[in-house]
């Protein structure tokens, strides 16, 4: 070959490798944990969850019936300052008999300090930090996570990032119906949810619903209690909470929303809370996407975006973010189907790596308000820097490694004005029977 054809190849080549596009992973096995005997006092699936101003509940399990709800904790790691009591719950599906699910609220505690706790007087201390009261603060966001080889490397790669709370927009364990994988789950998800506040909602795969014999959502809600008596909501199925300068509203796509629902009715209550010149940015979170241009789950969000968009454009949400979709996707501020300065930024991030595998297909062309979309796995990382500016990062796991793959500055809405806009607006829809 003479050189100028070998310099024509090795062009070719590079030129080729430059304009492929990104190889996508295939899905990984599911994990099988090693399950070490331990004694049936032990506390086990230890973690984590904002319950209140100051205060954080603890929930584990052991498979000793008599074992205490009791939680000790301090600033000195091996010496307890501070003893709580709480409370315990069990269930039985089919066959499976769960352990003692124990839920201790601890507390009152200080904002952005270290704490050592042992639960129920048993095992290893484990030690949490909790959020900062006032800006910046750094949320850690992965939907969809399942137990696969991928869901330990998104897990890995949100324990390097240095982040006060994790968000899950829903499909946690994917034990569908097969209850020892809620346990795996639990151990896989510990050494992340023991030290920072795992704060969740409930997607599909969580509601294991078999007719006339399980309401939906009963591991679920056994396992994961979330705020919801401390935001007065009568279901852990909605609710809501602060960190810092920032409200968050997680929702239920899988219970009714219309507005004659009793989560509607909620929903205005709790927007009605809101004040703006205390926490200046609105965040909600719930499982099914409303703006979704994958080919997967099309317009399974559609009759919740029509029954509750426009309270939430009234109400002016900053951002929202969902799951269902196994890859990632975000839109401009849009409301209604088209842009809108003063709409919602929607973020799809359904790619925590479930063994489900991802959703590659997009329809064509891409829409107006899609920015960005794109089938890997990977998570998110929300940096609320002040009352008007946030930072948002999307990370893929590339080869095992995180790259940061799509990046935008948010400006929240009271800085651009959309509140003071809207006020009348909010105050008539809140105001409707
Ligand atoms: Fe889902």
């Amino acid at each position: 070959m003479d050189q100028k054809l070998i310099l024509t190849v090795s062009l070719l080549l590079v030129s080729a490798t430059v304009i492929a596009d990104y190889v996508r992973p295939p899905p990984r096995k599911t994990l099988s944990l090693p399950w070490g005997p331990k004694p049936a006092s032990y506390p086990q699936q230890v973690h984590i969850s904002l319950a209140g101003e100051k205060h954080m509940r603890v929930t584990w399990i052991t498979d000793d019936k008599s074992s205490p709800s009791t939680v000790e904790y301090g600033t000195s790691p091996g010496t307890y300052s501070s003893v709580a009591q709480g409370e315990s719950t069990s269930y039985s599906y089919l066959f499976y008999s769960s352990g003692k699910i124990h839920h201790t609220v601890i507390g009152p505690l200080d904002y952005n300090t270290v704490y050592f706790y042992r639960c129920g007087g048993q095992g290893r201390e484990f030690q949490l930090k909790t959020p900062p009261a006032q800006f910046p603060v750094t949320f850690a966001v992965a939907g969809d996570l399942g137990q696969s080889g991928w869901t330990k490397t998104t897990l890995d790669h949100i324990d390097q990032c240095k982040y006060d709370v994790h968000l899950l927009p829903g499909d946690l364990a994917y034990a569908d119906y097969i209850q020892h994988r809620w346990d795996s789950f639990g151990e896989l998800v510990q050494p992340l949810a023991s030290a920072r506040p795992w704060m969740v909602t409930e997607g599909n795969h969580e509601q294991e619903y078999i007719p006339l014999l399980k309401d939906g959502f009963e591991s679920y809600n056994a396992r994961w209690k979330m705020p919801f008596q401390e935001s007065e909501s009568s279901s852990n199925l909605y609710y809501s909470f602060d960190v810092a300068g920032i409200h968050i509203i997680m929702l239920g796509s899988y219970t009714d929303y219309d507005e004659q629902s009793d989560q509607y009715s909620w929903l205005k209550a709790d927007l009605s809370k809101v004040d703006r010149t205390k926490t200046p940015w609105l965040i909600v979170l719930f499982h099914v996407p409303w703006y979704n241009s994958n080919k997967a789950h099309r317009g399974e969000g559609d009759d919740m975006m029509a029954a509750m968009e426009p309270l939430l454009y009234a109400a002016n949400v900053d951002l929202v973010l969902a799951g269902h979709v196994h890859a990632y996707e975000r839109s401009k501020r849009i409301n209604n189907g088209r842009f809108d300065p003063c709409g919602t930024v929607h973020i799809t991030i359904g790619d925590g790596g479930n063994r489900e595998g991802l959703a590659h297909s997009y329809m064509k062309p891409q829409p107006e308000w899609s920015v960005f979309r794109e089938a890997s796995f990977g998570h998110g990382e929300l940096k609320i820097v002040n009352a008007t500016h946030a930072f948002w990062s999307w990370h893929r796991n590339d080869d095992d490694e995180p790259v940061r793959s799509d990046q935008v500055w948010i400006t929240s809405l009271v800085s651009s004005g959309c509140v003071a806009e809207k006020r009348n607006e909010l105050r008539k829809i809140l105001a409707a029977p």
